[in-house]
């Protein structure tokens, strides 16, 4: 009988990567982000799906050393501000655009633990709309890059995945 090994296809980075990210997915704060639109009809919790897997398929194609799991954690709680943001232009942040990494930086702090490099993917990808709040790391600027990317698929894209 012929044994079909899937994992073969993927090192243990890889691994890492996709546990990380599944565990996630079906954590039940994570899953919160599904209530909000986040352009189109793509929630939020689907464009950070997305934002994260284009995130680590750049790192793979550039074959950039990156951390899986800070790329996996801070590319799924990027946007983990929790609010529907067509309806709450203002926050007490300030205005959404330019406060919401902000927001969602500390509203994932108090959920999770975590990592100076995870903080910093949160706080900076909206960069360069965030002057002062630059990427510092690999895996920050493959986040700001691939949010750029997927943000403009869903807003003008009917079907953009
Ligand atoms: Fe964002
Ligand atoms: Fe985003």
């Amino acid at each position: 009988m012929t044994e079909i090994k899937i994992s073969s296809h993927f090192d243990e980075k890889d691994i890492l990567f996709i546990n990380t990210v599944k565990g996630l997915l079906c954590d039940s704060r994570v899953k919160k982000m599904k209530s909000f639109t986040q352009h189109g009809n793509i929630s939020t919790y689907d464009h950070c799906l997305m934002v994260c897997l284009y995130a680590y398929m750049y790192a793979k194609r550039l074959k950039l050393k990156i951390d899986p799991k800070a790329l996996a954690r801070g590319a799924m709680l990027h946007d983990f501000f929790l609010y529907d943001w067509h309806k709450q232009a203002f926050t007490p942040d300030g205005l959404h655009g330019f406060s919401h990494p902000v927001t969602a930086e500390r509203n994932a702090r108090n959920t999770f633990w975590l990592s100076k490099k995870e903080r910093g993917i949160i706080i900076n990808h909206m960069w360069p709309l965030t002057l002062t709040r630059i990427p510092t790391s690999t895996e920050a600027w493959l986040v700001c890059i691939a949010d750029k990317y997927c943000s403009a698929k869903e807003a003008l894209m009917k079907k953009p995945y």
